[in-house]
């Protein structure tokens, strides 16, 4: 059924202009770009983010992904009458002279291309009927196209078009680019800009097809693709417009930018709007083909996997083992493109299953980044590997000290960079999930290994042997409520985990690639005092645990704060700590997101037994707002685990639905991605309980929702796709 691929918007909802610009993002891996439209409105929020382009504008704390050239601009007037939805001011429907008869809006996920149609009544009284399209080709990572069809429905219309590529785009005030040179003859446009800080150059160029003769015009420094042309009643006409875009980290010569923009443009030119389309839609029918989940039974989670795993698609770079993906995905300014743990625990995790090429780029992004891990670690007194909180092109250190400025006027300082050191075991978390399910041995001797084994050797020299055994200070666990604590039991246990799997790992590259086990021993200095080290270590940690209720213990002191009854705050759109303040809730109980649960996911029954388990589901889930988009996919896979099925769903369609709907009113700074990796997550490890048994292989354990038929998709387990069907007793 179509139907259940297809975003859409009917009639036009000018109040969520800005949550549909994200919903409606296009990308290809390279680029995305907001479902802001052609004509342009004061109030949108366009942008259009590259991998990769990041600068750090004067004014602003740290580095951003920097929002590109706007290509989308393509303003049609039709006799004389400029077509708009509504006018500068958002909120009024009226536009000036002319009338909105109808409007809808559609994205194909399956095809990923994007459609608008809409009838308007010009001043004149004529009526035309234009149907704009658009794509970010994914065969080609930098070619887009844009298609308008405008049919004279009533009346003989004289229409005029102007199309362009905008340059003049800013984050918010920053400003990022500098030395723009914009040109033009015929019907092509160019600009070629370079970002103020880093120096990346970026250039992108148009071509318009159009029925009348095509002119550059040059009008407040921005070169115009100007033409106009006269319909006949009931004729219609094509406009295409093609945009290519290379930056310096394409071409290591910027210089040959120009060149390279229109020999490309004279491919797309000569192949054509449909041809292209063809290869587009060819490209996006294999990424379905394995990372399609399909559910019978629920319409509502059917259609919130297919959206969700959209979104991660459009963000994952194809040719690209440099970029990663940021916490919004691409599709919009918040987080400022900055990359979390967000990629390795949840985003990657569908991508490893389904698109293995894909993950492995996201892994090489760090692998990449060693040095900056390297230099965060000596830069704290560490040894080995300390990746950074959030990370950017440069790998080092990137979050911000300090909040933006708070209404009543202060700052609060931010310290998640100092003390959320766990990103050092979700990122060898990842690395070794990848392996298992692909087999890559090739990945791991070359890069995995070192990941693993010199984030472990951080572990080493960051833990602090004191009270007859090992403990680790001044931390921040997923929960972030809870700031500078000492001993999050997530930190501690998962820094078992790693020094147990960093040990293993030594032993299986003896005995499957020696010469680089003798080669990342010397590199790494793995000499057997610190490998008998990270053995004490593993055995004297101290893991909070209260023996009499069976629980583990978030950290010390947890418990002796104020419990607040979580779900007495209920209907909410705001977070409990929002509600208590700040300064209050750091006192509560109150948890912000999976923290104990998340470890629970993350090594199920190697954490404890089941009884512990379900003890400390049952304590940590009431004490948890999830005020962070993060963490309802997760309590969704571990309730799912638990048994605890009304939860399981509960939770899974909330954390499928948090883009969609918008409930907290910030899906306007961009897609949470790592809530729709957490999605099919939830889905395939939880729901399914789908998992790799101590052999490698395969084995499944379903709890589907009493009102599924049934649920199906595709993995690749070592090199092989495999099928999964599951289904409920009819
Ligand atoms: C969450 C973090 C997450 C970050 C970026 C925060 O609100 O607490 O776990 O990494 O957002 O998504």
């Amino acid at each position: 059924m179509r139907r259940l691929w297809t975003l859409e918007e009917f009639p036009f909802h000018p109040e969520r202009l800005n949550h549909c610009e994200t919903l409606f993002t296009i990308g290809n891996g390279y680029l995305a770009t907001r479902g802001t439209f052609e004509e342009g409105y004061t109030g949108e929020l366009s942008t259009t983010m590259v991998h990769g382009i990041f600068n750090h504008a004067k004014g602003v704390l740290v580095p951003e992904l920097v929002n590109s050239p706007n290509w989308l601009p393509i303003h049609l007037t039709i006799d004389g009458t400029p077509f708009r939805l509504i006018n500068q001011n958002v909120t009024t429907l009226n536009p000036t002279g002319g009338a909105v008869l109808g409007y809808r809006r559609t994205l194909d996920l399956y095809t990923g291309v994007l459609t608008r149609e809409v009838l308007f009544r010009a001043e004149s009284g004529s009526i035309v009927r234009l149907v704009f399209e658009r794509f970010a080709c994914l065969h080609d990572d930098h070619l887009m196209a844009q298609h308008v069809q405008i049919v004279a429905v009533d009346g003989t219309p004289v229409i005029e078009v102007d199309s362009f590529i905008d340059h003049r785009v800013s984050n918010n005030e920053a400003q990022h680019w500098t030395d723009v040179a914009v040109g033009g003859a015929g019907p092509r446009t160019q600009v070629i800009t370079r970002t103020n800080q880093s120096g990346y150059t970026l250039g992108m160029a148009a071509h318009l097809i159009a029925p009348g003769a095509i002119n550059t015009v040059m009008e407040n420094g921005v070169a115009l693709s100007r033409t106009h042309f006269t319909l006949q009643l009931q004729e219609s006409a094509d406009l295409y417009k093609y945009t290519t875009i290379f930056t310096s980290r394409d071409l290591a010569d910027p210089t040959q930018i120009g060149g390279a923009l229109h020999q490309k443009l004279d491919e797309a030119v000569a192949e054509g709007f449909s041809h292209l389309q063809s290869r587009h839609e060819r490209e996006w029918a294999h990424y379905w083909d394995t990372s399609d989940v399909q559910i019978e039974g629920d319409e509502a989670s059917q259609f919130a996997v297919r959206f969700t795993m959209y979104h991660i698609l459009i963000s994952a770079p194809r040719h690209d083992d440099d970029v990663s993906i940021g916490a919004k995905t691409l599709s919009g300014l918040g987080y400022k493109g900055h990359v979390f743990w967000d990629t390795e625990l949840f985003i990657l995790p569908p991508l490893t299953l389904t698109q293995p090429k894909l993950a492995r780029n996201l892994l090489m992004y760090r692998y990449h980044r060693l040095a900056g891990a390297r230099h965060k670690a000596q830069a704290n007194g560490y040894e080995g590997a300390m990746f950074p909180w959030e990370s950017t092109d440069t790998g080092e250190e990137t979050t911000p000290q300090w909040s933006d400025v708070q209404p009543d006027g202060s700052r609060i300082r931010i310290w998640t960079g100092d003390s959320e050191q766990h990103i050092c075991t979700d990122v060898a978390y990842g690395v070794l999930q990848y392996w298992r399910w692909t087999g890559d041995d090739e990945f791991l001797i070359k890069y995995g290994a070192e990941i693993v084994l010199d984030t472990a050797v951080f572990w080493g020299s960051r833990v602090e042997e004191k009270n007859d055994r090992y403990e680790i200070s001044q931390q921040i666990g997923p929960d972030e409520y809870h700031e500078n604590i000492d001993n999050s039991v997530f930190t501690n246990r998962m820094v078992v985990w790693h020094l147990s799997e960093a040990l293993k790992l030594m032993e299986w590259l003896k005995s499957h690639a020696s010469t680089d086990a003798k080669r990342l021993t010397d590199a790494l200095h793995l000499t057997p005092e610190r490998l008998a080290k990270w053995q004490d270590i593993i055995q004297r940690m101290y893991i909070p645990f209260d023996l009499e209720k069976q629980i583990h213990i978030q950290f010390p002191g947890f418990f002796d704060m104020e419990f607040i009854p979580v779900p007495h705050y209920e209907p909410r759109t705001l977070s409990v700590q929002a509600i208590l303040g700040h300064s209050r809730s750091i006192q509560t109980q109150v948890i912000k997101q999976a923290d104990v649960v998340m470890l629970m996911a993350l090594l199920g029954e190697e954490l404890a037994s089941m009884p512990v388990l379900l003890n400390n589901f049952n304590t940590y889930f009431p004490r948890t707002d999830h005020g962070s988009s993060l963490s309802p996919a997760i309590h969704a896979w571990v309730a799912a685990r638990l048994g605890l099925a009304d939860i399981a769903i509960d939770m899974f369609e909330h954390a499928g639905s948090i883009d969609l709907n918008d409930n907290k009113g910030n899906v306007r700074d961009g897609i949470h991605g790592a809530a729709c990796g957490g999605t099919y997550q939830a889905l395939v490890f939880g729901i399914c309980g789908l998992k790799l048994d101590a052999n490698g292989e395969l084995t499944a354990d379903p709890q589907l929702p009493s009102h599924w038929k049934s649920v199906s998709f595709n993995v690749n387990h070592r090199g092989q796709k495999k099928h999964f069907r599951f289904t409920n007793p009819a």
